[in-house]
């Protein structure tokens, strides 16, 4: 199966809310497309035989979590998402890989990730990636105006990333793929 990995288009922003409804929070979408739109974040999509199975964004600019990005040097990956049917087969650890590459190759040396404790998966793939724990117990405002606590981890280093591994058939894809 073709897995391609390509920035986003904003006309396509609304597509987004088939990997996180964006619906309820408008508030958050609407700061988001318009980071996109002005260059303070680049949102990644994956696409699985052309269909969005996919994203990852990183910000290059953010006041809310000071130590999470430095101007010029330290980005911030954010908003991981693969489809549920989509999972387990390394297409979120291409996209962190692609991510990382996108930040290097805008001299962006260091990359940040919030990430909860909990989240096995995720912190399998950032630590993989060659992300560290950096500081403990970060706390931000999720979309729905609650509190998001997670570790902060950080990359340093502007090695190019390995080559990317192959994308083995999801599983179950849903029966219109
Ligand atoms: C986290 C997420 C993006 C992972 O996407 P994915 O495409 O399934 O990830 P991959 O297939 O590339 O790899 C997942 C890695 O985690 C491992 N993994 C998967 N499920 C796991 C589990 N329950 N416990 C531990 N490790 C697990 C896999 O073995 C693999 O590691 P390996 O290649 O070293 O064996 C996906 O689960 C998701 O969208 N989750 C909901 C949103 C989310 O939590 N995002 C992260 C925010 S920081």
């Amino acid at each position: 199966m073709e897995l391609t990995v390509k920035q986003l288009n904003t006309e396509r922003f609304g597509e987004l809310n088939g990997l996180f409804d964006m619906s309820p929070y408008l508030d958050y979408a609407q700061k988001r497309l318009e980071n996109l739109t002005s260059g303070r974040e680049l949102c990644l999509i994956a696409e699985l035989e052309g269909k969005l199975t996919g994203e990852i964004n990183i910000m290059f600019e953010n006041e809310n979590v000071p130590e999470a990005v430095i101007p010029n040097r330290r980005a911030y990956i954010f908003a991981l998402r693969v489809k549920e049917w989509a999972r387990g087969v390394g297409i979120g650890k291409i996209l962190v890989a692609e991510a990382v590459d996108a930040c290097v190759s805008r001299g962006y040396s260091e990359q940040t990730v919030g990430v909860e404790p909990n989240n096995k998966p995720a912190l399998r793939i950032y630590e993989s990636a060659g992300f560290k724990p950096f500081i403990g117990n970060m706390r931000e405002k999720s979309p729905d105006g609650g509190e998001y606590a997670f570790d902060l981890l950080l990359r340093t280093g502007f090695r190019a990333r390995q080559p990317a591994p192959e994308v083995s058939p999801p599983v179950n894809p849903p029966s219109s793929f």
